[in-house]
């Protein structure tokens, strides 16, 4: 079946079943890599996209379920809101180590940062309780949100 689908301002086109993850779709129709694989089971965070400015893990995001709704990814990072911000606190503080779950924790740090804009440390530790890095970043992903947080 043809779906249509709004990713990062563009429309485009999927031939895929309706029970197709979001993730998949981005990642092998679209072609953008960005959005990455972990679990599989909205346990990780990897891949995290935001779907009408709000985080959401495309892996158990069905491609049915999204109609109109504007998906952005990792790769429009910096046009939605502290996206920016975000990116240059990240880079500053050196944050990612491996940088394979750096895209959903990014995501889900812009997400937050939507919603509120100033967060206290137990909002940033409650939106990003999701997001698991193995490589232990946790630290340096808090203090990048609070900086982000502090230049907007
Ligand atoms: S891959 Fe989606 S939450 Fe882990
Ligand atoms: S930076 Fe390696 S998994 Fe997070």
């Amino acid at each position: 079946m043809t779906f249509s689908l709004q990713v990062n301002g563009r429309s485009y086109t999927a031939d895929v079943d309706g029970d197709t993850p979001l993730l998949w779709v981005i990642r092998d129709v679209l072609g953008m890599t960005g959005t990455k694989f972990g679990c599989g089971q909205a346990l990780c965070g990897a891949c995290t996209v935001h779907v009408d400015g709000v985080a959401a893990r495309s892996c158990v995001t069905s491609i049915e379920s999204v109609g109109e709704s504007q998906v952005t990814t990792i790769e429009a990072l910096h046009t939605v809101a502290h996206g920016k911000a975000l990116q240059d606190a990240w880079t500053e503080l050196e944050v990612p180590q491996c940088g394979y779950c750096q895209s959903g924790q990014l995501m889900s740090a812009a997400a937050l940062l939507n919603e509120t804009p100033k967060p206290t440390d137990d909002d940033i530790d409650n939106a990003m309780s999701g997001n698991v890095c193995r490589c232990g970043t946790y630290q340096r992903v808090r203090a990048a949100i609070k900086r982000a947080s502090a230049s907007a």
